[in-house]
C-alpha cells in the first residue's frame, strides 16, 4: 500500500499543472465512457468557505445524454454535478441531491451555489465544461482533511436533450462508477489564484484513483448505517424466516403450528422494522415519483402483502379451527405467502444491488435463493406427498392439520378480548 501511494505521489509530481489539482479520467469502451475530471480547490477569504472549480471533459455528443460527478460514496446524499450539451450546443450544469437511489433534484436552498465558468469545445469530439462550487466544503460528503475522499460519476449516453437547462429531468444512468480523491491535494494552497484546472488526458489520473487510496475505509455516516440495517432486516425476513415458517407449514411436523406463528410474526417484525428504517427516504419531494423506482414500489406493494397475509392467517386459522377443514381463505392464505417469497427475494436481491453491497452478500443471496428454489419445488413436494399419504393412513378426519386444530389458544385469546 505504501509503494503504491509513493507511486501516486511521484506521478503527482511530475505531472501536475501549475497550481495544486487532481484529475480523474476513465476510459471504458464497454461502458462507452470517456472523461477526465480536474479539480482545485481555493479558500475564498470574503465567504471563508473552499470554492471547488472543476473541470469535466467528455466526449461531445450535443443533444445526446448526460454525464454526472458526485461527491460521495453513493448517490443518497451526495453532491453531484450534472453536465448537458443541448442540440444547440448549449452546455449547462446544475448541482443536485437525492435521499435514494432516485433521479437526483435541483434543491437550491440545501445545495451550494453552483455556476458554470467557461466550455471549451475546440478539440474535436470533446468538451470540456468549467464551474465552480461555491463554498463546496459546506456539503458533509466533501472531506477537506481526507486522503480517500469517496466520489461516484455516471452518465446516459442517449437521453435525446432538445433543450438544455438547468433542472432537466433526468432519465436513469447506463454506466456508473466510483473513485477516490486525495482531497488534500485538491485543497492546494491558497496563494494561487482561483480558477478553473485545466485537464491533461494524457496524464491520466493523478490524486485520484478508481481504487481506495488507502486502506483506512471511510467512516460510516449513519444514513448509511440505517440502510445496512435495512438491508439486514428485511433479508433475515425475506430470505430465512417467512421461508422457515413456510417450510414448517408445508412440513406439518410436531408442533408446527406454533413455529409457523412464531417465525412470521418474528419476520413480521423484522420487515416492519427495516421498512421504517428507510421510509424516511420517501417522504421527502417527489414522493410519487420516486414509487416508480422498482425497488421501494415493489417494497411498498410487499409490506402491503404481508399486512393482507396477517390477516388472512389469522381468518384462515378461525375458520379452520371452526369447519376442521381447508377453506378458500387457506388457499388465499397459502398463494399470498408463495407471491410474498419470490417477490421478497426479488426485492431484495434489488435492495443489494441498489446499495452496491459486497459480492459476498450477492453469492450468499444467490445461494440461499438456489437452496430455497430446491427445497421448494422439489424437495417438499415429494416430502409432502409421503406425509399426507401416512397421515391419511393414520388419521383421516385430522387431515395434517392435526396441531392447528387443538392451537386454540389464539383463537380463545383472541375472543377473551373482544
Ligand atoms: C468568493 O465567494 C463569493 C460568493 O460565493 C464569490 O462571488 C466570489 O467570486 C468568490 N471570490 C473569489 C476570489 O473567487
Ligand atoms: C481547451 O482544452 C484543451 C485540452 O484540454 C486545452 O489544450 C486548451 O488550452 C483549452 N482551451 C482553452 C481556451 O481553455
Amino acid at each position: 500500500m505504501k509503494s503504491k501511494l509513493n507511486r501516486l505521489g511521484c506521478a503527482f509530481l511530475a505531472c501536475a499543472p501549475v497550481g495544486a489539482s487532481v484529475q480523474y479520467c476513465a476510459k471504458d469502451a464497454e461502458q462507452g465512457v470517456d472523461f477526465c475530471l480536474s479539480m482545485a480547490a481555493y479558500q475564498n477569504d470574503s465567504t471563508d468557505g473552499s470554492d471547488l472549480y472543476l473541470t469535466l471533459g467528455a466526449v461531445d455528443r450535443p443533444g445526446e445524454g448526460w454525464m454526472a460527478v458526485g461527491i460521495g460514496e453513493l448517490m443518497a446524499g451526495s453532491l453531484m454535478f450534472v453536465t448537458a450539451t443541448d442540440e444547440n450546443e448549449k452546455s449547462i450544469v446544475s448541482a443536485r441531491t437525492t435521499r435514494g437511489h432516485f433521479p437526483p433534484e435541483v434543491n437550491p436552498e440545501l445545495i451550494p451555489r453552483t455556476a458554470m465558468i467557461s466550455v471549451n469545445s475546440t478539440i474535436r469530439c470533446w468538451r470540456e465544461v468549467s464551474f465552480v462550487c461555491y463554498s463546496c466544503d459546506s456539503w458533509a460528503s466533501f472531506q477537506p482533511k481526507s486522503t480517500n475522499n469517496p466520489w461516484i460519476w455516471a452518465s446516459n449516453g442517449y437521453q435525446k436533450n432538445e433543450h438544455a437547462d438547468e433542472d432537466f429531468g433526468l432519465q436513469i444512468h447506463n454506466s456508473l462508477g466510483f473513485f477516490y480523491v486525495d482531497m488534500t491535494e485538491v485543497m492546494g494552497d491558497s496563494s494561487q489564484p482561483a480558477g478553473p484546472p485545466p485537464i491533461d488526458r494524457v496524464a491520466g489520473s493523478y490524486g485520484a484513483s478508481a481504487t481506495p487510496l488507502t486502506d483506512e475505509s471511510t467512516p460510516k455516516s449513519s444514513p448509511s448505517s440505517s440502510r445496512s440495517w435495512h438491508g439486514f432486516l428485511l433479508f433475515l425476513a425475506f430470505l430465512i424466516l417467512y421461508p422457515a415458517g413456510a417450510v414448517a407449514s408445508i412440513l406439518k411436523r410436531r408442533n408446527w403450528f406454533h413455529i409457523h406463528v412464531c417465525m412470521q410474526i418474528l419476520g413480521t417484525s423484522a420487515c416492519f422494522i427495516g421498512v421504517a428504517l428507510q421510509a424516511s427516504s420517501l417522504t421527502s419531494a417527489g414522493l410519487w415519483r420516486r414509487f416508480l423506482d422498482a425497488h421501494p414500489f415493489l417494497g411498498t406493494l410487499l409490506t402491503l402483502l404481508v399486512l393482507a397475509q396477517l390477516v388472512l392467517g389469522y381468518w384462515h386459522h378461525v375458520e379452520f379451527v371452526r369447519k376442521q377443514k381447508k377453506t378458500t381463505i387457506t388457499a388465499i392464505h397459502i398463494w399470498n405467502g408463495r407471491l410474498i417469497l419470490s417477490l421478497g427475494a426479488v426485492n431484495t436481491l434489488m435492495g443489494l444491488m441498489y446499495a452496491r453491497a459486497s459480492s459476498t452478500w450477492k453469492y450468499f443471496w444467490g445461494f440461499i435463493a438456489a437452496l430455497e428454489v430446491i427445497l421448494f419445488l422439489v424437495v417438499l413436494p415429494r416430502l409432502e406427498a409421503s406425509n399426507s399419504r401416512k397421515t391419511r393412513a393414520d388419521d383421516m378426519a385430522t387431515n395434517g392439520g392435526g396441531d392447528e386444530a387443538t392451537a386454540h389458544l389464539l383463537l380463545e385469546s383472541e375472543e377473551a378480548n373482544s
